[in-house]
Protein backbone atom coordinates (compact mmCIF):
# COMPACT_ATOMS: atom_id res chain seq x y z
CA UNK A 1 0.00 0.00 0.00
CA UNK A 2 1.06 3.48 -0.58
CA UNK A 3 1.27 6.24 1.64
CA UNK A 4 -0.98 9.52 0.79
CA UNK A 5 1.03 12.35 1.36
CA UNK A 6 0.62 14.02 4.73
CA UNK A 7 -2.83 15.96 6.06
CA UNK A 8 -1.00 19.25 4.72
CA UNK A 9 -0.58 17.24 1.07
CA UNK A 10 3.01 17.68 1.45
CA UNK A 11 5.36 14.42 0.87
CA UNK A 12 8.35 13.81 3.13
CA UNK A 13 10.20 13.67 -0.35
CA UNK A 14 9.54 13.57 -3.35
CA UNK A 15 12.27 12.00 -5.90
CA UNK A 16 12.50 12.84 -9.72
CA UNK A 17 13.25 9.94 -12.05
CA UNK A 18 13.10 6.03 -11.61
CA UNK A 19 16.68 5.03 -12.48
CA UNK A 20 19.08 3.32 -9.85
CA UNK A 21 19.32 6.51 -8.03
CA UNK A 22 15.95 7.25 -7.91
CA UNK A 23 14.58 3.97 -6.72
CA UNK A 24 17.04 3.52 -4.73
CA UNK A 25 16.66 6.66 -2.65
CA UNK A 26 12.81 6.39 -3.42
CA UNK A 27 12.67 3.37 -1.29
CA UNK A 28 15.12 4.28 1.70
CA UNK A 29 13.62 7.20 1.98
CA UNK A 30 9.99 5.58 2.23
CA UNK A 31 11.43 4.47 6.08
CA UNK A 32 11.03 8.35 6.72
CA UNK A 33 7.68 9.02 5.47
CA UNK A 34 5.08 9.21 2.41
CA UNK A 35 7.60 9.48 -0.24
CA UNK A 36 6.72 10.34 -4.15
CA UNK A 37 8.51 8.99 -6.97
CA UNK A 38 7.61 10.85 -10.65
CA UNK A 39 9.59 9.72 -13.67
CA UNK A 40 8.73 10.85 -16.93
CA UNK A 41 8.29 7.29 -18.99
CA UNK A 42 7.47 4.02 -17.65
CA UNK A 43 8.85 3.24 -14.27
CA UNK A 44 11.96 0.44 -15.65
CA UNK A 45 13.34 3.27 -18.21
CA UNK A 46 16.63 4.90 -18.05
CA UNK A 47 20.24 4.24 -18.69
CA UNK A 48 20.43 1.66 -15.39
CA UNK A 49 17.77 -0.71 -17.28
CA UNK A 50 20.45 -1.17 -20.53
CA UNK A 51 23.66 -1.32 -17.85
CA UNK A 52 25.72 -4.17 -18.79
CA UNK A 53 28.97 -4.57 -17.40
CA UNK A 54 28.36 -3.94 -13.47
CA UNK A 55 28.82 -2.90 -10.53
CA UNK A 56 32.70 -2.18 -9.25
CA UNK A 57 33.38 -3.04 -5.82
CA UNK A 58 36.74 -4.20 -3.87
CA UNK A 59 35.39 -7.52 -2.41
CA UNK A 60 37.26 -9.90 -4.12
CA UNK A 61 40.38 -11.92 -3.26
CA UNK A 62 43.59 -10.06 -3.30
CA UNK A 63 41.31 -6.72 -3.84
CA UNK A 64 40.88 -4.03 -1.66
CA UNK A 65 39.58 -0.13 -1.77
CA UNK A 66 42.88 1.27 -1.48
CA UNK A 67 43.74 -0.17 -4.92
CA UNK A 68 39.82 0.54 -5.92
CA UNK A 69 40.72 3.99 -4.77
CA UNK A 70 44.43 4.25 -6.63
CA UNK A 71 42.41 2.82 -9.66
CA UNK A 72 39.40 5.59 -9.45
CA UNK A 73 41.84 8.51 -9.06
CA UNK A 74 44.54 7.21 -11.86
CA UNK A 75 41.16 7.15 -14.19
CA UNK A 76 39.84 10.73 -13.12
CA UNK A 77 43.24 12.21 -14.99
CA UNK A 78 43.74 14.96 -11.95
CA UNK A 79 40.34 16.29 -10.94
CA UNK A 80 39.58 13.27 -8.77
CA UNK A 81 38.22 14.63 -5.39
CA UNK A 82 39.76 11.90 -3.48
CA UNK A 83 37.69 12.58 -0.32
CA UNK A 84 34.76 11.84 -2.13
CA UNK A 85 35.71 8.91 -4.17
CA UNK A 86 37.10 7.27 -0.52
CA UNK A 87 33.78 7.43 0.56
CA UNK A 88 32.09 5.90 -3.05
CA UNK A 89 34.47 2.76 -2.58
CA UNK A 90 34.84 2.04 1.05
CA UNK A 91 30.68 2.79 1.28
CA UNK A 92 30.24 -0.02 -1.83
CA UNK A 93 30.55 -4.03 0.42
CA UNK A 94 27.60 -2.43 2.82
CA UNK A 95 25.78 -1.12 -0.51
CA UNK A 96 26.39 -4.05 -2.51
CA UNK A 97 24.77 -6.12 0.74
CA UNK A 98 21.23 -3.48 0.84
CA UNK A 99 21.17 -4.36 -3.16
CA UNK A 100 21.23 -7.89 -2.54
CA UNK A 101 18.32 -7.48 0.25
CA UNK A 102 16.51 -5.18 -1.91
CA UNK A 103 16.39 -9.08 -3.33
CA UNK A 104 19.49 -8.14 -6.40
CA UNK A 105 20.83 -11.34 -7.27
CA UNK A 106 25.19 -11.41 -8.43
CA UNK A 107 26.36 -13.84 -10.79
CA UNK A 108 28.34 -16.26 -9.05
CA UNK A 109 31.40 -18.55 -10.18
CA UNK A 110 32.15 -21.84 -7.91
CA UNK A 111 31.69 -20.62 -3.78
CA UNK A 112 32.15 -17.12 -4.80
CA UNK A 113 30.80 -14.39 -6.59
CA UNK A 114 32.02 -13.91 -10.44
CA UNK A 115 34.18 -11.07 -11.07
CA UNK A 116 34.24 -9.14 -14.32
CA UNK A 117 37.35 -6.97 -15.20
CA UNK A 118 37.04 -3.84 -17.53
CA UNK A 119 39.24 -1.04 -18.93
CA UNK A 120 41.82 0.44 -16.31
CA UNK A 121 41.17 -1.45 -13.73
CA UNK A 122 43.90 -3.57 -11.78
CA UNK A 123 42.08 -6.05 -10.26
CA UNK A 124 39.01 -7.88 -11.63
CA UNK A 125 36.19 -6.53 -8.99
CA UNK A 126 32.90 -5.95 -11.73
CA UNK A 127 29.74 -7.73 -9.78
CA UNK A 128 27.39 -8.45 -12.53
CA UNK A 129 24.01 -10.29 -12.90
CA UNK A 130 22.23 -12.52 -15.68
CA UNK A 131 25.50 -11.78 -17.55
CA UNK A 132 25.63 -8.51 -19.29
CA UNK A 133 21.62 -7.88 -18.38
CA UNK A 134 23.00 -6.33 -15.07
CA UNK A 135 21.24 -2.85 -15.27
CA UNK A 136 17.51 -5.05 -15.97
CA UNK A 137 18.56 -7.62 -12.90
CA UNK A 138 18.92 -4.57 -10.88
CA UNK A 139 15.69 -2.22 -12.39
CA UNK A 140 13.50 -5.03 -12.22
CA UNK A 141 14.50 -6.07 -8.11
CA UNK A 142 14.32 -2.22 -7.16
CA UNK A 143 10.86 -1.51 -9.12
CA UNK A 144 9.76 -4.47 -7.82
CA UNK A 145 10.43 -2.99 -4.14
CA UNK A 146 8.85 0.52 -4.68
CA UNK A 147 6.09 -1.31 -6.47
CA UNK A 148 5.07 -3.55 -3.30
CA UNK A 149 6.56 -0.90 -0.99
CA UNK A 150 5.01 2.43 0.60
CA UNK A 151 6.11 4.71 -2.48
CA UNK A 152 3.93 6.76 -4.36
CA UNK A 153 4.63 6.48 -8.35
CA UNK A 154 3.54 8.91 -11.24
CA UNK A 155 4.88 7.53 -14.60
CA UNK A 156 4.55 9.82 -17.37
CA UNK A 157 5.08 12.60 -15.11
CA UNK A 158 7.75 15.70 -16.17
CA UNK A 159 9.38 17.05 -14.01
CA UNK A 160 9.44 20.88 -15.15
CA UNK A 161 10.62 22.84 -12.12
CA UNK A 162 11.96 23.04 -8.71
CA UNK A 163 9.59 25.02 -6.95
CA UNK A 164 11.30 27.67 -4.53
CA UNK A 165 10.14 30.06 -1.52
CA UNK A 166 12.84 32.62 0.03
CA UNK A 167 15.43 30.40 -2.07
CA UNK A 168 14.64 27.32 0.03
CA UNK A 169 12.90 24.24 -2.12
CA UNK A 170 9.03 23.80 -1.40
CA UNK A 171 8.44 21.01 -4.12
CA UNK A 172 7.86 20.48 -7.97
CA UNK A 173 5.90 21.58 -10.95
CA UNK A 174 4.83 18.71 -12.96
CA UNK A 175 3.87 17.68 -16.09
CA UNK A 176 1.12 14.93 -16.50
CA UNK A 177 1.70 13.72 -19.92
CA UNK A 178 -1.53 11.52 -20.32
CA UNK A 179 -3.86 14.15 -19.59
CA UNK A 180 -1.91 17.95 -20.19
CA UNK A 181 -2.55 18.86 -16.60
CA UNK A 182 0.08 21.10 -14.65
CA UNK A 183 0.97 19.56 -11.09
CA UNK A 184 2.08 20.91 -8.11
CA UNK A 185 4.03 18.40 -5.83
CA UNK A 186 4.81 20.05 -2.38
CA UNK A 187 8.38 18.93 -0.25
CA UNK A 188 10.56 20.42 1.91
CA UNK A 189 13.09 17.91 0.07
CA UNK A 190 13.40 17.25 -3.48
CA UNK A 191 15.80 14.69 -5.18
CA UNK A 192 16.81 14.78 -8.42
CA UNK A 193 17.67 11.63 -10.15
CA UNK A 194 17.31 12.56 -13.34
CA UNK A 195 20.29 10.98 -15.29
CA UNK A 196 22.37 11.93 -18.17
CA UNK A 197 21.87 13.37 -21.36
CA UNK A 198 23.40 11.14 -23.88
CA UNK A 199 20.56 11.70 -26.07
CA UNK A 200 21.90 15.12 -27.01
CA UNK A 201 24.82 13.30 -29.33
CA UNK A 202 23.49 11.89 -32.72
CA UNK A 203 25.66 8.63 -31.33
CA UNK A 204 24.76 7.48 -28.17
CA UNK A 205 24.38 4.83 -25.81
CA UNK A 206 21.71 6.40 -23.93
CA UNK A 207 17.72 6.02 -24.26
CA UNK A 208 15.48 9.09 -25.65
CA UNK A 209 14.76 9.70 -22.23
CA UNK A 210 18.31 11.16 -21.38
CA UNK A 211 18.04 14.37 -22.32
CA UNK A 212 19.57 16.46 -19.27
CA UNK A 213 16.61 17.75 -17.85
CA UNK A 214 17.66 17.58 -14.21
CA UNK A 215 21.02 19.73 -15.30
CA UNK A 216 18.51 22.31 -16.60
CA UNK A 217 16.11 22.35 -14.06
CA UNK A 218 18.64 22.71 -11.30
CA UNK A 219 20.60 25.56 -12.61
CA UNK A 220 17.21 27.25 -13.43
CA UNK A 221 16.65 27.00 -9.76
CA UNK A 222 19.94 28.94 -8.94
CA UNK A 223 22.07 25.44 -8.11
CA UNK A 224 25.89 25.69 -9.51
CA UNK A 225 27.05 22.69 -12.19
CA UNK A 226 30.03 21.85 -13.03
CA UNK A 227 32.69 19.60 -15.20
CA UNK A 228 30.19 19.64 -17.88
CA UNK A 229 32.64 19.92 -20.80
CA UNK A 230 33.95 16.04 -19.96
CA UNK A 231 31.63 13.74 -21.64
CA UNK A 232 32.71 10.38 -22.02
CA UNK A 233 32.40 8.22 -25.48
CA UNK A 234 32.21 4.83 -24.87
CA UNK A 235 34.46 3.23 -27.63
CA UNK A 236 32.34 0.36 -28.40
CA UNK A 237 28.79 1.09 -29.40
CA UNK A 238 27.59 -1.13 -32.10
CA UNK A 239 27.52 0.62 -35.55
CA UNK A 240 24.82 -0.39 -38.26
CA UNK A 241 22.62 1.87 -40.05
CA UNK A 242 19.13 1.85 -38.79
CA UNK A 243 20.32 -0.17 -36.02
CA UNK A 244 19.08 1.66 -32.00
CA UNK A 245 21.69 2.59 -29.87
CA UNK A 246 22.81 -0.60 -27.93
CA UNK A 247 26.27 -1.24 -26.41
CA UNK A 248 28.87 -4.02 -26.85
CA UNK A 249 30.50 -4.08 -23.18
CA UNK A 250 34.09 -3.10 -22.53
CA UNK A 251 33.39 -6.43 -20.35
CA UNK A 252 34.15 -8.14 -23.50
CA UNK A 253 37.25 -7.08 -23.66
CA UNK A 254 37.91 -7.33 -20.80
CA UNK A 255 37.48 -11.63 -21.64
CA UNK A 256 40.29 -11.08 -24.41
CA UNK A 257 37.89 -9.17 -27.33
CA UNK A 258 39.91 -7.56 -29.39
CA UNK A 259 39.56 -4.66 -31.29
CA UNK A 260 40.44 -4.69 -35.35
CA UNK A 261 41.01 -2.13 -37.79
CA UNK A 262 38.31 -2.94 -40.93
CA UNK A 263 41.98 -4.45 -42.89
CA UNK A 264 42.02 -6.73 -39.60
CA UNK A 265 44.66 -5.28 -37.93
CA UNK A 266 44.74 -5.80 -34.00
CA UNK A 267 45.99 -1.67 -33.76
CA UNK A 268 45.19 -1.34 -29.85
CA UNK A 269 48.82 -2.09 -28.53
CA UNK A 270 50.47 0.32 -31.57
CA UNK A 271 48.12 3.22 -28.99
CA UNK A 272 48.57 2.08 -25.56
CA UNK A 273 50.90 -0.49 -23.49
CA UNK A 274 47.09 -1.81 -21.87
CA UNK A 275 46.34 -2.30 -25.64
CA UNK A 276 42.62 -3.06 -25.90
CA UNK A 277 42.18 -2.53 -21.65
CA UNK A 278 43.81 1.21 -22.11
CA UNK A 279 41.19 4.05 -20.72
CA UNK A 280 38.40 4.99 -22.91
CA UNK A 281 39.43 8.35 -24.31
CA UNK A 282 42.51 7.03 -25.51
CA UNK A 283 40.64 3.58 -27.18
CA UNK A 284 37.89 5.99 -28.58
CA UNK A 285 40.66 8.55 -30.19
CA UNK A 286 42.66 5.63 -31.89
CA UNK A 287 39.77 4.09 -33.32
CA UNK A 288 38.72 7.31 -34.37
CA UNK A 289 42.09 7.41 -36.25
CA UNK A 290 42.09 4.18 -37.46
CA UNK A 291 38.26 4.67 -38.78
CA UNK A 292 39.41 7.91 -40.42
CA UNK A 293 42.69 6.65 -41.98
CA UNK A 294 40.20 3.61 -43.62
CA UNK A 295 37.70 6.28 -44.60
CA UNK A 296 34.84 3.64 -42.70
CA UNK A 297 32.08 4.67 -39.85
CA UNK A 298 33.27 1.76 -37.57
CA UNK A 299 36.16 -0.49 -36.50
CA UNK A 300 35.88 -4.46 -36.09
CA UNK A 301 35.45 -6.34 -32.36
CA UNK A 302 36.64 -9.72 -32.50
CA UNK A 303 34.90 -12.02 -29.62
CA UNK A 304 35.87 -15.10 -31.55
CA UNK A 305 38.62 -15.84 -29.25
CA UNK A 306 37.72 -14.97 -25.75
CA UNK A 307 40.00 -17.05 -23.09
CA UNK A 308 37.67 -19.75 -22.32
CA UNK A 309 34.74 -18.11 -21.71
CA UNK A 310 31.76 -18.68 -24.49
CA UNK A 311 30.18 -15.01 -25.60
CA UNK A 312 26.93 -16.81 -25.83
CA UNK A 313 26.59 -17.37 -22.26
CA UNK A 314 28.42 -14.81 -20.47
CA UNK A 315 27.14 -12.33 -22.40
CA UNK A 316 23.82 -13.35 -23.46
CA UNK A 317 21.92 -9.66 -24.50
CA UNK A 318 25.01 -8.80 -26.70
CA UNK A 319 24.55 -11.97 -28.15
CA UNK A 320 21.40 -12.02 -28.64
CA UNK A 321 20.96 -8.55 -30.55
CA UNK A 322 24.06 -9.48 -32.60
CA UNK A 323 21.80 -12.71 -33.62
CA UNK A 324 19.25 -10.64 -34.79
CA UNK A 325 21.61 -9.28 -37.23
CA UNK A 326 22.92 -11.86 -38.37
CA UNK A 327 26.14 -11.77 -36.38
CA UNK A 328 27.60 -15.26 -34.56
CA UNK A 329 29.89 -13.87 -31.73
CA UNK A 330 31.26 -17.02 -31.83
CA UNK A 331 32.47 -16.57 -35.53
CA UNK A 332 32.02 -13.18 -36.71
CA UNK A 333 33.17 -9.94 -35.95
CA UNK A 334 30.97 -7.00 -34.60
CA UNK A 335 31.25 -3.80 -36.10
CA UNK A 336 31.70 -0.97 -33.36
CA UNK A 337 32.24 2.51 -33.02
CA UNK A 338 32.64 5.21 -30.13
CA UNK A 339 29.46 7.02 -29.01
CA UNK A 340 28.31 9.00 -25.87
CA UNK A 341 27.76 7.26 -23.30
CA UNK A 342 28.08 9.18 -19.63
CA UNK A 343 28.70 12.31 -18.32
CA UNK A 344 31.46 13.40 -15.04
CA UNK A 345 29.63 16.58 -14.63
CA UNK A 346 26.19 17.71 -13.86
CA UNK A 347 24.88 19.65 -10.53
CA UNK A 348 27.09 20.31 -8.23
CA UNK A 349 26.85 18.35 -5.27
CA UNK A 350 28.20 17.55 -1.82
CA UNK A 351 29.33 14.17 -0.07
CA UNK A 352 25.46 13.88 0.87
CA UNK A 353 24.26 15.07 -1.90
CA UNK A 354 23.07 18.02 -1.68
CA UNK A 355 23.43 21.02 -4.45
CA UNK A 356 23.91 24.77 -3.39
CA UNK A 357 20.25 25.07 -3.30
CA UNK A 358 18.70 24.13 0.20
CA UNK A 359 16.86 21.29 0.15
CA UNK A 360 17.87 20.41 -3.24
CA UNK A 361 19.65 17.28 -3.43
CA UNK A 362 20.95 15.39 -6.73
CA UNK A 363 22.43 11.81 -7.08
CA UNK A 364 23.55 9.27 -9.66
CA UNK A 365 24.97 10.36 -13.15
CA UNK A 366 22.94 13.75 -12.96
CA UNK A 367 25.32 14.67 -10.02
CA UNK A 368 28.66 16.30 -10.12
CA UNK A 369 30.45 14.47 -6.86
CA UNK A 370 33.92 14.82 -8.15
CA UNK A 371 34.12 11.26 -8.10
CA UNK A 372 35.19 10.60 -11.53
CA UNK A 373 37.26 13.57 -12.14
CA UNK A 374 37.90 13.92 -16.51
CA UNK A 375 36.59 10.66 -16.93
CA UNK A 376 35.25 7.25 -15.26
CA UNK A 377 36.34 4.32 -14.18
CA UNK A 378 33.88 1.37 -15.62
CA UNK A 379 31.16 0.37 -13.38
CA UNK A 380 31.86 3.06 -11.08
CA UNK A 381 28.64 4.54 -12.22
CA UNK A 382 26.45 2.61 -10.77
CA UNK A 383 27.88 2.31 -7.33
CA UNK A 384 27.75 6.16 -7.19
CA UNK A 385 24.59 5.89 -7.49
CA UNK A 386 23.81 3.88 -5.01
CA UNK A 387 26.44 5.62 -2.38
CA UNK A 388 25.48 9.11 -2.71
CA UNK A 389 21.91 7.60 -2.51
CA UNK A 390 21.81 6.25 0.22
CA UNK A 391 23.74 9.66 2.12
CA UNK A 392 21.30 11.70 0.73
CA UNK A 393 18.19 10.00 2.35
CA UNK A 394 20.59 9.74 5.31
CA UNK A 395 20.82 13.59 5.11
CA UNK A 396 16.95 14.58 4.60
CA UNK A 397 16.51 11.92 7.74
CA UNK A 398 18.87 14.29 9.87
CA UNK A 399 16.66 17.09 9.65
CA UNK A 400 19.74 19.33 9.33
CA UNK A 401 18.77 21.00 5.83
CA UNK A 402 21.09 23.88 4.69
CA UNK A 403 22.91 23.83 1.34
CA UNK A 404 26.42 23.12 -0.16
CA UNK A 405 28.57 25.98 0.09
CA UNK A 406 28.99 27.55 -2.45
CA UNK A 407 31.95 27.56 -4.79
CA UNK A 408 34.14 31.16 -4.78
CA UNK A 409 35.28 30.74 -8.65
CA UNK A 410 31.81 30.27 -9.82
CA UNK A 411 31.25 31.74 -13.04
CA UNK A 412 27.84 33.91 -13.70
CA UNK A 413 25.89 32.28 -17.04
CA UNK A 414 22.95 33.57 -18.72
CA UNK A 415 22.01 31.03 -21.04
CA UNK A 416 20.41 32.48 -24.81
CA UNK A 417 16.72 32.42 -24.65
CA UNK A 418 15.89 30.37 -28.00
CA UNK A 419 15.60 26.36 -28.11
CA UNK A 420 16.31 24.23 -31.27
CA UNK A 421 14.06 23.84 -34.41
CA UNK A 422 14.18 19.94 -33.39
CA UNK A 423 15.97 17.37 -31.25
CA UNK A 424 18.21 16.11 -34.04
CA UNK A 425 19.75 19.52 -34.30
CA UNK A 426 21.36 19.95 -31.15
CA UNK A 427 22.57 15.99 -31.43
CA UNK A 428 24.28 16.79 -34.86
CA UNK A 429 25.64 20.12 -33.29
CA UNK A 430 27.12 18.78 -30.36
CA UNK A 431 28.21 14.99 -32.14
CA UNK A 432 30.13 17.33 -34.78
CA UNK A 433 31.56 20.47 -32.14
CA UNK A 434 31.19 18.79 -28.80
CA UNK A 435 32.57 15.04 -29.61
CA UNK A 436 35.49 12.60 -29.11
CA UNK A 437 38.07 15.57 -30.67
CA UNK A 438 36.88 19.42 -30.22
CA UNK A 439 38.91 22.21 -31.25
CA UNK A 440 38.27 26.41 -30.38
CA UNK A 441 36.94 26.63 -33.79
CA UNK A 442 34.45 24.39 -33.53
CA UNK A 443 32.88 24.83 -30.21
CA UNK A 444 32.87 29.11 -31.37
CA UNK A 445 30.76 27.55 -34.38
CA UNK A 446 28.62 25.43 -31.68
CA UNK A 447 27.97 28.64 -29.43
CA UNK A 448 27.26 30.85 -32.65
CA UNK A 449 24.56 28.12 -33.53
CA UNK A 450 23.17 27.83 -30.55
CA UNK A 451 22.76 32.06 -30.01
CA UNK A 452 20.71 31.65 -33.27
CA UNK A 453 18.20 29.46 -31.99
CA UNK A 454 15.11 31.35 -32.15
CA UNK A 455 12.71 30.97 -29.19
CA UNK A 456 10.47 28.63 -31.51
CA UNK A 457 6.86 27.55 -30.54
CA UNK A 458 7.64 24.58 -28.18
CA UNK A 459 4.01 24.50 -26.27
CA UNK A 460 3.65 22.47 -22.90
CA UNK A 461 4.83 19.28 -24.08
CA UNK A 462 7.89 17.22 -23.13
CA UNK A 463 8.92 17.41 -26.58
CA UNK A 464 8.89 21.36 -26.08
CA UNK A 465 10.15 20.96 -22.77
CA UNK A 466 12.88 18.96 -23.66
CA UNK A 467 14.57 21.08 -26.61
CA UNK A 468 14.60 24.18 -24.36
CA UNK A 469 17.03 22.12 -21.74
CA UNK A 470 19.18 20.95 -24.70
CA UNK A 471 19.51 23.67 -25.50
CA UNK A 472 20.74 24.94 -22.14
CA UNK A 473 22.89 22.12 -21.76
CA UNK A 474 24.48 22.12 -25.09
CA UNK A 475 25.46 26.07 -24.50
CA UNK A 476 26.49 25.14 -21.11
CA UNK A 477 28.76 22.33 -22.06
CA UNK A 478 30.26 24.07 -25.44
CA UNK A 479 31.29 27.05 -22.84
CA UNK A 480 32.83 24.81 -20.42
CA UNK A 481 34.68 23.01 -22.98
CA UNK A 482 35.53 26.22 -25.14
CA UNK A 483 37.16 28.07 -22.17
CA UNK A 484 39.17 24.49 -20.94
CA UNK A 485 42.39 25.01 -23.06
CA UNK A 486 44.19 21.93 -23.06
CA UNK A 487 43.34 18.64 -23.08
CA UNK A 488 42.53 16.04 -20.39
CA UNK A 489 40.38 12.79 -19.43
CA UNK A 490 37.46 12.74 -22.00
CA UNK A 491 37.97 16.41 -23.07
CA UNK A 492 40.39 16.55 -26.09
CA UNK A 493 41.02 19.66 -27.77
CA UNK A 494 43.03 19.63 -31.10
CA UNK A 495 44.60 22.86 -30.59
CA UNK A 496 45.61 22.21 -26.90
CA UNK A 497 45.96 18.48 -27.12
CA UNK A 498 48.85 18.46 -23.76
CA UNK A 499 47.53 18.35 -20.37
CA UNK A 500 48.10 22.07 -18.74
CA UNK A 501 48.47 21.10 -14.97
CA UNK A 502 49.63 24.60 -14.11
CA UNK A 503 46.20 26.31 -15.87
CA UNK A 504 43.53 23.78 -15.34
CA UNK A 505 44.20 21.29 -12.73
CA UNK A 506 40.49 22.60 -11.70
CA UNK A 507 37.20 22.17 -11.86
CA UNK A 508 35.15 24.39 -13.39
CA UNK A 509 31.43 25.97 -12.04
CA UNK A 510 28.48 28.25 -13.55
CA UNK A 511 25.48 29.63 -11.87
CA UNK A 512 22.51 31.12 -13.44
CA UNK A 513 23.24 34.69 -13.79
CA UNK A 514 21.08 36.91 -11.44
P1 LIG B 1 18.94 6.75 -15.17
O1 LIG B 1 19.02 5.30 -14.95
O2 LIG B 1 19.26 7.26 -16.53
O3 LIG B 1 17.47 7.23 -14.78
C1 LIG B 1 17.05 8.56 -14.98
C2 LIG B 1 15.56 8.62 -14.75
O4 LIG B 1 15.10 9.97 -14.73
C3 LIG B 1 14.73 7.92 -15.82
O5 LIG B 1 13.74 7.17 -15.15
C4 LIG B 1 14.11 9.07 -16.60
O6 LIG B 1 12.93 8.73 -17.24
C5 LIG B 1 13.90 10.08 -15.49
N1 LIG B 1 13.78 11.49 -15.88
C6 LIG B 1 14.66 12.22 -16.61
N2 LIG B 1 14.22 13.49 -16.72
C7 LIG B 1 13.05 13.57 -16.04
C8 LIG B 1 12.11 14.61 -15.79
N3 LIG B 1 12.27 15.85 -16.28
N4 LIG B 1 11.01 14.32 -15.06
C9 LIG B 1 10.78 13.07 -14.57
N5 LIG B 1 11.64 12.05 -14.79
C10 LIG B 1 12.76 12.30 -15.50
N6 LIG B 1 27.55 2.09 -15.42
C11 LIG B 1 28.14 1.15 -14.65
O7 LIG B 1 28.57 1.46 -13.53
N7 LIG B 1 28.24 -0.13 -15.10
C12 LIG B 1 27.77 -0.53 -16.30
O8 LIG B 1 27.85 -1.70 -16.65
C13 LIG B 1 27.17 0.44 -17.14
N8 LIG B 1 26.72 0.10 -18.36
C14 LIG B 1 26.02 1.01 -19.08
C15 LIG B 1 25.46 0.64 -20.29
C16 LIG B 1 24.69 1.53 -21.01
C17 LIG B 1 24.07 1.10 -22.31
C18 LIG B 1 24.48 2.85 -20.51
C19 LIG B 1 23.64 3.83 -21.27
C20 LIG B 1 25.08 3.24 -19.32
C21 LIG B 1 25.84 2.34 -18.60
N9 LIG B 1 26.43 2.71 -17.39
C22 LIG B 1 27.05 1.75 -16.63
C23 LIG B 1 26.16 4.01 -16.80
C24 LIG B 1 25.02 3.84 -15.78
O9 LIG B 1 24.11 2.89 -16.26
C25 LIG B 1 24.31 5.14 -15.51
O10 LIG B 1 25.20 6.16 -15.22
C26 LIG B 1 23.35 4.97 -14.33
O11 LIG B 1 22.51 3.86 -14.55
C27 LIG B 1 22.53 6.23 -14.14
O12 LIG B 1 21.53 5.96 -13.21
P2 LIG B 1 20.57 7.13 -12.79
O13 LIG B 1 19.59 6.56 -11.84
O14 LIG B 1 21.35 8.30 -12.36
O15 LIG B 1 19.85 7.57 -14.17
C1 LIG C 1 30.28 -1.49 -20.26
O1 LIG C 1 29.69 -2.52 -19.93
O2 LIG C 1 31.14 -1.43 -21.12
C2 LIG C 1 29.87 -0.21 -19.63
C3 LIG C 1 30.40 -0.12 -18.28
C4 LIG C 1 30.35 1.29 -17.77
O3 LIG C 1 30.00 2.22 -18.49
O4 LIG C 1 30.72 1.47 -16.60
Amino acid sequence: MSDPPEADGRYRAIVVGSGMAGLFAALEASALGPVLLMTKAELHEGSTRHAQGGIAAAIGPDDSTEQHLADTIAAGAGLVDEEMARILVESAPRRIRDLEQYGVSFDSAGEGRAFGREGAHRNARVLHARGDRTGAAITSALARQVERGRVVVREHTLATDVLLEDGETTGVHALDQATGAEQVFESPAVILATGGAGAAFSHTTNPPVATGDGIALAFAAGAEVCDLEFYQFHPTAFRQEGAPPFLISEALRGEGAVLRSVGGEAFMPRYHELADLAPRDVVARAMVAEMRASASDHVWLDCTALGGVDPHERFPGIAAFCRERGIDLRRDPVPVAPAAHYIMGGVRTDSWGRTTVPGLYACGEIAATGVHGANRLASNSLLETVVFAKRAVEHIASGEGGAMARCPESAAFAPAEGAPPDHATVQRLLWEHAGIERSGEGLRAGLEAVAAWGDVERGDSREGHERRWLSVFAELLLTAALRREESRGAHYRTDYPERDDERWARRQVFHRDG
